[in-house]
C-alpha cells in the first residue's frame, strides 16, 4: 500500500438489511471505529441513503455511496435512481460495473461508461469495478479482458475526470465464494491495471489512482492482500454486514 493514495475501505452493502438493520449496523460501526486516515465508505441499498448519511455526517473519513445510478439525469424510467438522486441525499461515491450487475442485468461496457459520465456530472465518485470470470482466468486471459472493461468503460474520460475515478478489481470467482485471490494475483492485476492507467494518462495519474481489491476479503485475509503494493483497499461484501468485523478490515488498511 502506498502512503501517497487515498487508502479507502468501501463496504457495499448489496441487498441487505432492512432499514432498521441498517441503521443498527452503521451506528455500530461508528462505535467500534478508532480515527484513522483510511476512507471509508459505506454502499447501501437506496432506501438507507437518507438515514446512514444523517449518521456518518461529521464524521471525518466517512463516506455514503450507493450501489448503482442510472445513466439518465430524469425522465420516465420508472424504478430507476439518477445521480442527482443521489447528490441530493449526501451520497460522495456509487459503484458502479459491479459484476453483479453486469451478470443479473445485463450491463454492457458501453452502458456503464454513459453512468460513469453521469456519475461524474453531478459529483460523484465512481468506483468503478472490472473482473474475470474463472473460465476467463483459466484460458489466460484476465488481464485482456480487464484491460477491455476499463478501455471501454472509463478511458473515454478527460484526465481530470479520472483522477475521481475509484478502480476495484474484483474477480467474479472469489465474490462470494470465500475463495480469495491470493495476495500475488491481486496484485499482480493491480500493477497491470496501473500500468494501463499510466499508459493512457500519466504516471503520476497512475499513482494517484486508488485501486481497491474485492472478493471474499475477510479480517484473516485482509493485511497481506493490503499490504501489497499496487493495492489500495478493499471493496468488502459479505463482511461489511458485520460491524466487527468491517472495522477490522478497515483496521488492516
Ligand atoms: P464478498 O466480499 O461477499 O465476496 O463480495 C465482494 C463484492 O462483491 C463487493 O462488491
Amino acid at each position: 500500500m502506498n502512503k501517497k493514495r487515498n487508502r479507502i475501505v468501501a463496504g457495499n452493502w448489496k441487498m441487505n438489511m432492512t432499514y432498521e438493520d441498517g441503521r443498527d449496523l452503521a451506528m455500530a460501526i461508528i462505535d467500534q471505529l478508532q480515527p484513522s486516515e483510511t476512507k471509508v465508505v459505506l454502499c447501501t441499498p437506496y432506501i438507507h441513503l437518507r438515514s446512514v448519511a444523517n449518521i456518518v455526517n461529521g464524521i471525518s473519513n466517512m463516506f455514503l455511496g450507493a450501489q448503482n445510478c442510472h445513466e439518465a439525469e430524469n425522465g420516465a424510467y420508472t424504478g430507476e435512481i439518477s445521480a442527482p438522486m443521489l447528490k441530493s441525499v449526501g451520497a460522495h461515491y456509487v459503484i458502479l460495473g459491479h459484476s453483479e450487475r453486469r451478470e443479473f442485468f445485463g450491463e454492457t461496457d458501453e452502458l456503464l461508461a454513459r453512468k460513469v459520465d453521469q456519475a461524474l456530472q453531478h459529483g460523484l465518485k465512481p468506483i468503478f469495478c472490472v473482473g474475470e470470470k474463472l473460465e476467463v482466468r483459466e484460458a489466460g486471459k484476465h488481464e485482456e479482458l480487464v484491460a477491455q472493461q476499463l478501455r471501454n468503460g472509463l478511458f473515454h474520460l478527460k484526465p481530470e475526470q479520472f483522477r475521481e475515478v475509484v478502480i476495484a478489481y474484483e474477480p467474479v470467482w472469489a465474490i462470494g465464494t470465500g475463495k480469495t485471490a491470493s495476495p500475488e494475483q491481486a496484485q499482480e492485476m493491480h500493477r497491470h491495471i496501473r500500468a494501463l492507467v499510466a499508459k493512457k494518462y500519466k504516471q503520476e495519474v497512475a499513482d494517484m489512482t486508488s485501486i481497491l481489491y474485492g472478493g471474499s476479503c475477510k479480517p484473516s485475509n485482509a493485511v497481506e492482500l493490503f499490504s501489497q503494493p499496487d493495492v489500495d483497499g478493499g471493496l468488502i461484501g459479505g463482511a461489511s454486514l458485520q460491524a466487527g468485523d468491517f472495522v477490522a478490515i478497515i483496521q488492516s488498511a
